[in-house]
């Protein structure tokens, strides 16, 4: 382990002050060698506190994102078993695409502190500040026919919504996290989460689906335009918690819930689990379908996940196209 490392590791599993004097000793190094690893440490965002004639102390509030930092918290068979991590990126999906090419195991996973050309659905760009959200995406290698690879979306918005809901203790129903379908993670009403999948097929085959996320952890503030609209785990339940821990146990949900779905290439086992949290069930919604809009009842999602839409007694199947739901994000 490198000088760094073993620092950290000490000040970790330590309750009180350790001195410089016993970082020394213990090392066999400088006092300067200390006192350079204790800042490099505190640059990747450690919360390290010093205080004078007592040493150093690490704080718990630290939310540091990097492999490390996941890897502490991860306990996966092969979801995020390799992880590309930097400060700064353009795009983890672009990065993604990249690590596809250079021969990457399935369940490779990107995440970044900040990204410069961080992208939505629709081609919208999405915001990607530095420090307080995860930008993360997946990559993964299905051997499913390319026609029910989009699926795989619906999958980890469940995944995500098993994540908050166990880790920020959120009750079921309108308090807890709900899907917007297909993919939107809201909470109150506003959104948590957005999902971005890409991928590359032939005919009959998939080469990769990569999965996208952006998650709204700990921001305190949006700007003006999407404030009504957007909010953060931690504005809601006045939670903080480390990022890499909510990354850690999304990749656990999300390698048994994927599991399932490859049981079928279907939503077959994980249709229940994820009616209970779509926002839209038995709600009215607005089908933007490009050959016309209209309204009606959602009732749910079928196996290939496709949501159902009640419209004049007649059950519709909405595949493709936007659903607007009355009373989200203050649209009608
Ligand atoms: C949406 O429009 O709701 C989807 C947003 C997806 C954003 C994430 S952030 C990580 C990954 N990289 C991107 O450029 N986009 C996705």
């Amino acid at each position: 382990m490198e000088l760094k490392s073993e620092i950290l590791h000490l000040l970790r599993n330590s309750q009180d002050y350790i001195s410089g004097q016993e970082l020394c000793n213990k090392f066999q190094v400088s006092r300067t060698a200390i006192w350079k690893n204790i800042n490099s440490l505190k640059e990747e965002g450690y919360d390290i506190g010093a205080v004078r004639n007592r040493g150093y102390l690490l704080r718990e509030t630290s939310d540091v994102l990097n492999g490390e930092e996941i890897k502490r918290y991860l306990h996966t068979k092969y979801m995020a078993g390799h992880i590309i991590f930097q400060k700064e990126m353009d795009s983890t999906n672009i990065r993604a695409k990249q690590a596809y090419k250079e021969n990457m195991p399935e369940g490779t996973l990107v995440i970044t502190e900040k990204q410069t050309a961080g992208r939505g659905r629709r081609g919208r760009m999405w915001d990607s500040p530095q420090g307080e959200a995860i930008y993360m995406t997946l990559l993964l290698k299905p051997a499913v026919h390319p026609a029910d690879a989009s699926t795989i979306t619906l999958v980890m918005a469940l995944s995500l919504a098993k994540t908050f809901q166990e880790l920020y203790s959120l009750p079921d129903g309108q308090e807890g996290v709900q899907i917007k379908w297909p993919n939107d993670l809201v909470l109150h009403k506003k959104k948590i989460t957005g999902i971005l999948t890409e991928m590359s097929a032939d005919m009959d085959s998939i080469h990769f689906a990569i999965i996208g996320v952006g998650i709204n952890v700990n921001m305190t503030e949006f700007s003006e335009d999407i404030k009504e609209k957007a909010t953060s785990l931690r504005l809601e339940t006045g939670l903080t918690l480390p990022r890499a821990k909510v990354v850690a146990k999304a990749m656990e949900y999300f390698e048994a819930d994927y599991e399932k779905f490859m049981e079928s290439h279907t939503m077959k086992g994980l249709k229940e689990d994820y009616e209970k949290f779509l926002v839209n069930m038995d709600a009215s919604v607005r089908v933007l379908d490009p050959k016309g809009e209209y309204t009606g009842i959602a009732r749910g999602i079928n196996e290939k996940g496709e949501l159902l839409v009640e419209r004049d007694g007649e059950i519709i199947q909405v595949y493709s196209g936007e659903v607007s739901v009355r009373g989200i994000y203050g649209y009608v």
